[in-house]
């Protein structure tokens, strides 16, 4: 150690530590630094003062301002809601098939519909409502339980084959294979008969087999020509729109294990207006009857 030394003129003043012959130069801080430090000082006091800040056990201090983003919101969703609560009314009240022909609901249920369906649909139906292997295309004409706008909303309303609404849509194909109601043989040639109506390539052996096995198995629910039957969701065998696939392997599976979707019933879940609303958009994609 030693005392601070001569300091020469226009020498840098030192601070006065030095260790082995090295000193210390006694910069001040620049002074535009200092000032910026205790600027943001002041600010972060001011901040802490005036916006929610600190934790405490169950909530943070308020802050002078009572600043709230979750306020912000809940202010928010409630002036679109008082904005849309006459069009809304208006949605509730008004006949399902008279919705189509009033330009003010079919703005409102295009954008309301839409995005009910993007939020609660698009999952399990896709984001063009385009469907996937179980979730069927909602933009076409091809209708599991119907295609008018009040078997779309039934439909969506209630649900198919849930268990919490009562009045879902139900019905249940049987595990022909599982339960043993088909020999492993007959499961194959109605699988070739159900190629044949549906306009494929198919063994015509076991396809005129297979006939029989449908007509005495299949036509309750599906329909003598194989076509279908909305009042119990049975799919049409004889186009080329399938829920589950029309190859061999899939067909079998269907035939054995048989194929039980479920939809959750929205009524119970979303508002009547937005049942509405996306009833009317589904409705008005393409396939609606
Ligand atoms: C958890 C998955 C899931 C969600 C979410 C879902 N659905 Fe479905 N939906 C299904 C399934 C599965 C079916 C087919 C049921 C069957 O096999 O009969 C279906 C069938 C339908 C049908 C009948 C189609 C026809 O051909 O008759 C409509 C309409 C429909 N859904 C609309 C909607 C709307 C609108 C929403 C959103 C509010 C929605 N779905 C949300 C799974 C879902
Ligand atoms: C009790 C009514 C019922 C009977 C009987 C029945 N089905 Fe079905 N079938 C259905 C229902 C309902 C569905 C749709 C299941 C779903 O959506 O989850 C279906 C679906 C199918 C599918 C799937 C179609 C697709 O688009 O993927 C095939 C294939 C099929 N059935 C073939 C048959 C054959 C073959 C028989 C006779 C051996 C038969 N079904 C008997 C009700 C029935």
């Amino acid at each position: 150690m030693s005392k601070k030394p001569k300091q020469m003129k226009g020498e840098v003043e030192t601070t006065g530590h030095e260790w082995d012959g090295i000193a210390e130069y006694n910069h001040p801080l620049p002074r535009w630094w200092l000032w910026t430090l205790y600027a943001t000082i002041i600010w972060a006091i001011a901040y802490t003062i005036a916006y929610p800040a600190w934790p405490l056990i169950t909530h943070a201090t308020r802050g002078v301002l009572h600043q709230s983003n979750r306020a912000d919101v809940a202010a928010e969703i409630k002036r679109y809601d008082e904005a849309n609560a006459p069009v809304e009314a208006k949605l509730v009240a008004t006949d399902l098939t008279a919705i189509a022909a009033n330009p003010d609901l079919v703005n409102y249920t295009q954008n309301a519909g839409g995005a009910v369906f993007r939020t609660w649909c698009a999952q399990c139906h896709g984001s063009g409502a385009a469907g996937a292997k179980g979730f069927p295309n909602l933009n076409d004409d091809d209708w599991l339980w119907g295609g008018t706008i009040e078997d779309i909303y039934t439909t969506i309303s209630h649900g198919v084959r849930n268990t919490t609404d009562p009045d879902a849509r139900y019905s249940e194909m049987p595990r022909f294979g599982a339960d043993g109601l088909l020999e492993p043989a007959q499961i194959d040639q109605v699988v070739q008969y159900v190629l044949q109506i549906s306009g494929q390539d198919h063994d015509a052996a076991l396809a005129s087999e297979g006939a029989t096995v449908f007509a005495d198995n299949c036509t309750a629910c599906h329909g003598e020509e194989g076509k279908g039957d909305r009042s119990v969701g049975a799919p049409n065998l004889t186009d080329a729109i399938w829920l589950y696939g029309g190859d061999v392997k899939s067909l079998t599976e269907t035939v054995t294990n048989a194929r039980f979707g479920v939809m959750p019933a929205w009524g119970q879940r979303l508002s009547e207006s937005d049942v509405r609303a996306v009833a009317s958009w589904v409705h008005s994609r393409g396939g609606g009857e």
